[in-house]
């Protein structure tokens, strides 16, 4: 399966896909990597990975629909299979997930549906929060809520802080999201009416 990953920053989760894609067995290959941040550091490491990258600065469209139109553009080109939202910091339309329904995953760094939005970590330590963790999701319309695809917790020690506990989760959304794009990549998991639906026994 042809693979996009769309970042906005730092992209580690980006390079845990890529490299779980290099291993020759893994049905999903990286084939492109889009940023709306210039500044991306994961466009470097996409680069060295021979990854092709793409910036769409949102400041050099006139509006939200021209820019998702020039990304759409690109992807025709490309024709990705499969979308992974990887540290990708903006909303994305309706339209545009119409237009891969069921093909659009993101990773988020909470247990949802706890946790929407930002600054996840520190918002469950501040609930007293003992477990937390990451989650992998279908992309719909509302922002962190489409249907669950993988999950995975960690503990919330009593001495973390929003950054210790985020390192925690990190190194486990890089193990949890590689899993879920091979699950998607294989049809063990779909989405259909609404629902993500696995495979028995997955
Ligand atoms: C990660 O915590 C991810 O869950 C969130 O953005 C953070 C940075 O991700 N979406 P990355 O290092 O840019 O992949």
């Amino acid at each position: 399966k042809r693979v996009v990953a769309f970042i906005s920053g730092g992209g580690s989760n980006m390079v845990s896909l890529a490299d779980a894609c290099a291993s020759e067995d893994f049905p999903a290959e990286i084939v492109a990597v889009i940023s709306d941040k210039p500044d991306a550091g994961g466009l470097a490491k996409a680069a060295a990975r021979g990854i092709m990258t793409r910036v769409f600065e949102r400041r050099a469209y006139g509006s939200k629909i021209e820019h998702e139109l020039a990304i759409l553009d690109a992807l025709e080109v490309i024709k990705p299979d499969i979308i992974c939202l990887a540290g990708y910091m903006r909303l994305i339309s309706g339209d545009f997930i119409s237009r891969y329904e069921g093909r659009i995953i993101n990773i988020h760094p909470s247990l949802l549906p706890l946790f929407a939005g930002l600054h996840t970590h520190q918002r469950a330590i501040d609930a007293g929060m003992k477990i937390a963790g990451c989650s992998v999701h279908f992309v719909t319309e509302g922002m962190d809520e489409g249907p669950i695809v993988a999950q995975a917790a960690v503990p919330v020690l009593a001495d973390d802080t929003s950054d210790t506990l985020a390192a925690r989760v990190l190194t486990v959304e890089h193990k949890l999201y590689p899993l879920a794009l091979k699950a998607l990549a294989e049809g063990k998991v779909r989405m259909e009416g609404g629902k993500a639906i696995s495979a028995p026994g997955t």
